[in-house]
């Protein structure tokens, strides 16, 4: 039975605790969380007692030892410090990604795992895909012959920019980390991985192109709460819309703290940013963003991020020199053309590719359970996904993300890495 501590039992928390539940050879022996009705939902919905519920992770951490390895779900910003304090306890991690908010905090991170010997796992859960493990499959076998450029595109969704990135927990990058790193550190760990080899320069331009105070509608208020019904129905981000209808269909990244709590109470009484005009919420979180990645033998990789679209979604291109691949994430299809034969549609939500049998319509297309048990099998010593790679290789891809913001602030001027 392997034993689990989860510190940070928000909306990422608690997802990792299901999966601990559904798993009989695991159990999760406590908790870390200030909120009192997330400690609450660890008795309630998880079995735990009160004395395993922890207001903090250093009041965990007071403990000593007590389970085999605990996983990290706080904001970003407090990552760093908890993963330092677990490791030099004895504990290996799954590090919610992104591991640190500065370079040298993620190489830090790094160095004192080798040091010490800790397994330590960042989420990168896009890998842990049938979809995306499929691809790195197809590379593996040489069919795509030697890999020339990849072209993804994250399509954020206007209605989820808004809500972790405009009144949500990542609207501020200093507070939190560059939009780039908090959003598409996914995205650039992927063309890492499936390129595996060095990232040697990087450039990138962007913006807030949107949710700026010049682009509030006309006869708009500062709070949703004093705009005139006209405006609110026209408004595309009016609160008391966006959030009960996005929160019926799931919790979205950043809205768990309304769990228990009435929306448009919060909403009326001006209690949380939700009840700020998104054009008036303080946010310098990026809305629009490219990346051009060089890597050592000259091959490529290009990134858009952007908040504009319908629906959030990935779609990703790969060329190499003996043929092609695309195909959109959230479908779970890819289209594979060896140059000069017939396209061979590949569906990753088959069962042969969905080895464990996961709801893919969920949990980042069965990233999270992937994950988890890979992760559990490295800490007991079991056998190894394709999509595990060690803490060095993890952590290259949050470096490449923040010289990319450097770029980026610096107007695009080309980032060498490594020198
Ligand atoms: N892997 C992914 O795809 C993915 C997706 C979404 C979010 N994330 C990352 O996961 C992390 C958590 O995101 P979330 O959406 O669950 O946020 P959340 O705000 O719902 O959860 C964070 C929890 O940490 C708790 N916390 C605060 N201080 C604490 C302390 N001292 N000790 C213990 N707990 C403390 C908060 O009360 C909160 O419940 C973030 O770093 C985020 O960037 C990753």
């Amino acid at each position: 039975m392997v034993k689990f501590a989860i510190l940070g039992f928000g909306s990422r928390g608690q997802m990792f605790g299901s999966i601990i539940k559904d798993d009989n050879d695991a159990k999760l022996v406590a908790i870390a969380d200030p909120v009192e009705n997330n400690r609450e939902r660890g008795k309630t919905a998880y079995g735990l007692t009160e004395e395993q519920c922890f207001k903090t992770a250093d009041e965990f951490f007071k403990q000593g030892e007590i389970c085999d390895a605990v996983f990290i779900c706080s904001q970003d910003s407090q990552h760093y410090d908890m993963v330092i304090k677990a490791m030099h306890l004895g504990y290996d991690v799954c590090l919610e990604k992104p591991a640190a908010v500065t370079i040298e905090q993620c190489e830090s991170i790094r160095d004192v795992a080798n040091q010490l010997g800790r397994k330590v796992v960042l989420t990168h859960i896009m890998r842990y895909t049938p979809f995306y493990s499929c691809i790195k499959n197809l590379i593996a076998t040489g069919a795509l012959g030697d890999i020339v450029t990849i072209n993804q595109t994250e399509n954020i969704a206007y209605w989820h920019f808004a809500l972790s990135y405009v009144r949500g927990p990542w609207r501020k990058m200093e507070d939190s980390t560059p939009t780039i790193i908090a959003k598409c550190c996914h995205d650039l760990d992927i063309f890492m991985w499936l390129m595996n080899k060095k990232c040697t320069a990087v450039s990138s331009f962007g913006k807030l192109f949107h949710f700026r105070p010049e682009n509030a509608p006309e006869g708009s208020a500062y709070y949703c709460v004093d705009c005139s019904p006209e405006v609110r129905e026209k408004c595309l981000y009016n609160s008391y819309k966006i959030y009960p209808e996005r929160m019926k269909r799931g919790v979205v990244g950043g809205t768990a703290r309304f769990i228990g709590r009435d929306i448009v109470e919060v909403i009326d009484n001006k209690e949380d940013v939700i009840s700020k005009c998104a054009y008036h919420a303080g946010n310098n979180a990026i809305d629009n963003q490219v990346v051009n990645l060089c890597f050592e033998d000259g091959s490529t990789a290009h990134l858009t991020m952007t908040a504009f679209s319908d629906d959030c979604y990935r779609t990703v291109k790969i060329h190499g020199t003996k043929g092609e691949v695309y195909g959109n994430f959230d479908e779970g299809i890819l289209y594979y053309t060896p140059f000069g034969q017939k396209t061979v549609k590949i569906d990753t939500n088959s069962k042969e590719y969905n080895s464990l049998g996961v709801n893919l319509s969920g949990g980042h297309g069965g990233g999270d359970t992937y994950l988890y048990y890979d992760f559990k099998n490295y800490i007991i010593g079991k056998s190894q996904s394709i999509a595990r790679t060690t803490i060095d290789q993890s952590i290259e891809s949050h470096v490449v993300g923040f010289k990319a913001e450097e770029s980026r602030k610096n107007g695009g001027v080309l980032i060498k890495i490594g020198e």
